[in-house]
């Protein structure tokens, strides 16, 4: 078993391809994992550092962080399941996540999640062919009395209108 000190390494994913550490990806975790008293405590932020090099965590990625921290694949997934923000599944460059929880259902969010639809041609869940972005619904977003709201990478828009939608997407390349 591989120590926290241990070399990049290269892993045979679940899909026949290999899965190798970017020598930064791999720094960050280990200086992430310092500031725990436990590597556990680390995971989420090990899986965040992933997604911000390859934009989603497959599952060698899983396995390759659950070797660093020391614990099993399966607690890595869990932690991984548990946050909405971690894509385990490929998305595009851009990943818009529709507020579709109560405050914004009163707001109107189906015609903006609609209109959403309707520009990019793409349905929830989908990926624009040119891998720009990826529409995702998601539960409340803390803004429930600015609603419709709309989380497109780290900006969130509130009280957006169907109207508003190709300008505000206009701004993501
Ligand atoms: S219900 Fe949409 S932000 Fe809370």
């Amino acid at each position: 078993m591989s120590t926290v000190n241990s070399k990049p390494q290269l892993i045979v994913s679940d899909r026949g391809e290999p899965f190798a550490w970017a020598e930064e990806e791999l720094r960050a975790i280990k200086e992430a994992m310092h500031h725990y008293p436990d590597a556990r405590a680390a995971t989420i932020d090990a899986l965040k550092i992933v997604q911000r090099h390859r934009r989603w965590v497959s599952d060698s990625a899983i396995a390759a962080i659950a070797e660093v921290l020391q614990l099993s694949a399966a607690d890595v997934d869990g932690v991984a399941t548990f946050y909405n923000r971690i894509y385990r599944q490929p998305v595009g460059r851009h990943v818009i996540l529709v507020c579709d929880s109560i405050g914004c259902y009163l707001t109107g969010f189906e015609k903006v999640y609609a209109r959403i639809q309707e520009v990019l041609g793409i349905s929830p869940g989908q990926t624009t062919a040119d891998d720009r972005f990826t529409i995702l619904p998601v539960v409340c977003l803390g803004a429930c009395d600015r609603g419709p709201v709309l989380l497109i990478d780290e900006d969130t828009h509130f009280n957006v209108t169907p109207d508003q939608v190709s300008q505000l997407l206009e701004q993501y390349t």
